[in-house]
């Protein structure tokens, strides 16, 4: 049984057209016209108990107008979320028991006074016992770091510091679903490397059902087992990473230093006349992307070797950031949902 199902979901907004000028405004003032914008077009998903799901997809894509309805505070033009068979915003209360929500853009917690009265007011809140608080909060203060900075009011805190205090605080209540809207913007790699082992660890631990989305593809690397890529609010794909490799993406990378520069651009040519994948020309290094499937390392080495003298070569796997960024180049695909 799925805990998440979200069916053929969608959300329009009435955005207002802004006449130009003075003149415009007034008449705006009479008669304003408004454009519907289609954040969510006919979205459909279902999620496991104990999944970590990574939502992605470039800005203005839907990601957080689909979270916004999952969480509740948004209400769907047409379509529906069920979580474990509560509409979230009819039963928010009921609802909020079940969740745990942060927005890395915006925090949670009451901007100023220290993190560990906003935690208190939260163990009020949920009604909290003693012994889970107790027990959370010195689990998540250990492995989030908390304590050099709990008793500093919230609007003195860094951007990395307030993003843990806002996950802690969103987890003191065992929460079976952790929705995370950008979890690590704007943060340094240690924090990131430390929120991702938190994540981790809770889904692993209690088994916490994990939904975020994110525009950092090493979240979604190490964390993610899953991933719903959207567009122009329409899901582009729905599966594992290593399919998502498979069918967006030449998987792998080959640097060759040539030893002569003139070499280059020649070989350059013949490997692009011969169909070899994506080739780049840096000086004296070649830098060929290419799909393992139609063709491996040592074919490309022997093609190269026929017309220069190779004096190095590195072979590397395609990051996923490469993958992603030519799906997003993409044009728009129109036949439909592609399931990995
Ligand atoms: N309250 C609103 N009123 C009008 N339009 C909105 C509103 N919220 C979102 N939109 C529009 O809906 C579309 C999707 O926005 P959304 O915030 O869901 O994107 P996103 O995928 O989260 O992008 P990002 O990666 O930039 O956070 C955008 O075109 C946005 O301008
Ligand atoms: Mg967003």
């Amino acid at each position: 049984m799925s805990i998440i199902s979200v069916k053929n979901l969608n959300k329009q907004f009435q955005r207002p057209i802004r006449k130009e000028g003075f003149g415009g405004a007034i008449k705006d003032l009479f008669n304003r016209q408004y454009e519907t914008i289609t954040a969510v077009n006919n979205i459909s998903f279902d999620i496991q108990e104990g999944e970590i799901v990574g939502y992605i997809g470039p800005n203005g894509a839907g990601k957080s107008t689909t979270i916004k309805m999952m969480v509740g505070i948004l209400i769907p033009t047409a379509g529906a979320v069920t979580v474990n068979g509560i509409i979230p915003h009819e039963n928010r209360k009921q609802y909020t028991k079940n969740i745990g929500v942060v927005f890395g853009q915006r925090t949670q917690l009451w901007w100023d006074i220290p993190v560990s009265e906003s935690l208190l007011l939260m163990k009020y809140m949920y009604k909290i016992p003693d012994d889970q608080y107790r027990r959370n909060l010195e689990h998540f203060s250990d492995i989030l770091g908390l304590n050099e900075f709990k008793h500093t009011a919230v609007r003195q805190l860094s951007l990395g510091q307030r993003m843990r205090a806002d996950l802690c605080a969103a987890l003191m209540h065992n929460p079976q679903i952790l929705f995370l809207d950008e979890p690590t913007i704007g943060l340094d790699v240690v924090v990131k490397e430390n929120i991702r082992t938190f994540i981790k660890e809770i889904n692993r631990s209690r088994q916490t059902t994990v939904i975020l989305t994110t525009h950092d593809m090493a979240d979604i690397e190490k964390l993610c087992s899953r991933v719903i890529v959207i567009d122009r609010g329409q899901i582009m794909y729905d599966g594992n990473i290593p399919q998502l490799k498979m069918q967006y993406g030449s998987d792998e990378r080959m640097i060759i230093e040539l030893e002569v520069k003139r070499d280059a651009s020649k070989v350059k040519e013949k490997l692009e006349a011969s169909h070899i994948g994506y080739v780049e020309l840096e000086g004296t290094h070649l830098k060929i992307t290419y799909n393992k499937s139609e063709i491996n390392s040592t074919q490309i080495l022997r093609a190269i070797m026929n017309e220069a003298n190779i004096v190095d070569f590195i072979v590397q796997p395609c990051e996923i950031d490469e993958v992603i960024r030519r799906m997003y180049e993409a044009p728009a695909i129109n036949e439909g949902v592609v399931v990995g």
